[in-house]
């Protein structure tokens, strides 16, 4: 077992003076490189979990331990995360936005090789020297993806990073997704709030309700996948019919 352990997670928010409970007792384990989709209602705390995960935020209790063979390592692995809007540096090119995450870096050769290898993976090559206002939504998000790869982490957390995307371009990235995580053997999680998109690409899809997982779906199939199979439809109706019930119970609660 090697990966990352969240063990009875809690985070409260405070909110003008009352408490705003988010996880309660929450416990999941994300194996090595694997793809792990998480859906949920809006609110439900998909942002808040990866935020926890790379230590933008803080919790409120429980742990999350780096697990290597079955024991607690203690070493947290290489993490970014990727926002839904691309966050790039309107002052720098493609290229240099991609190569930002390298500052650190002291070898340009290294930095150059890095930088030119996804701008190919990512079809970006012909827009290397393009400012960010020259280019697409699409692009800048493809973009925004490349910096992350340039960083080389071994997880890449996503929050809804095609959500605003067209369908076409969205499709495209989906598949650069998975050929990405096919070639370079990342950890992915990826949040979203489109229950086709997460049986398209994850390995396993999470859906979290009321602070807690309330569904959690093998999906061993390879890809690509035909998601209007008739397989893919029962797994969509189940993901949904969680989230639709949890919806119920708030309504009938209130
Ligand atoms: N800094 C904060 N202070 C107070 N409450 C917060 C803060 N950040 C998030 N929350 C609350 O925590 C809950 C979970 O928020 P989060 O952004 O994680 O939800 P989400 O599942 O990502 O929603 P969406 O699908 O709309 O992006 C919400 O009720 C939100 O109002
Ligand atoms: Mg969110």
């Amino acid at each position: 077992m090697t990966g990352i352990k969240i063990r009875n997670l809690s985070k409260i928010f405070m909110l003008k003076n009352k408490e705003v409970p988010v996880f309660d007792g929450m416990n999941l384990f994300v194996e090595k490189q694997s793809f792990v989709t998480i859906v949920g209602k809006s609110g439900c705390g998909k942002t808040t979990l990866l935020r926890i995960l790379c230590g933008l935020e803080e919790k409120t209790g429980g742990e999350v331990l780096y697990m290597e063979n079955g024991r607690e390592c203690g070493k947290c692995p290489k993490m970014s995360i990727v926002f839904q809007e691309p966050r790039l540096m309107p002052w720098l090119t493609v290229k240099e936005n991609m190569a930002f995450s390298l500052e650190n870096e002291k070898d340009s050769g290294k930095v150059e090789s890095t930088v030119n290898k996804y701008l190919k993976i990512l079809g970006l090559d012909e827009f290397k020297d393009a400012y960010p206002s020259q280019i697409s939504g699409g692009m800048a998000q493809r973009v925004a993806l490349g910096r992350t790869l340039c960083y080389e982490p071994d997880v890449i957390l996503m929050d809804e990073p095609l959500g605003a995307l067209d369908a076409y371009n969205r499709k495209i990235l989906q598949d650069e997704l998975i050929h990405i995580f096919n070639s370079c053997k990342k950890t992915i999680v990826f949040v979203t709030h489109d229950i086709e998109e997460a049986l398209y690409l994850g390995q396993r899809l999470i859906v979290i309700d009321d602070g807690k997982i309330m569904e959690d779906i093998d999906i061993k199939e390879n890809y690509p996948r035909d998601i209007h199979s008739a397989k893919f439809s029962r797994l969509r109706g189940k993901a949904m019919h969680t989230i639709m019930d949890s919806k119920n119970k708030l309504a009938v609660a209130q």
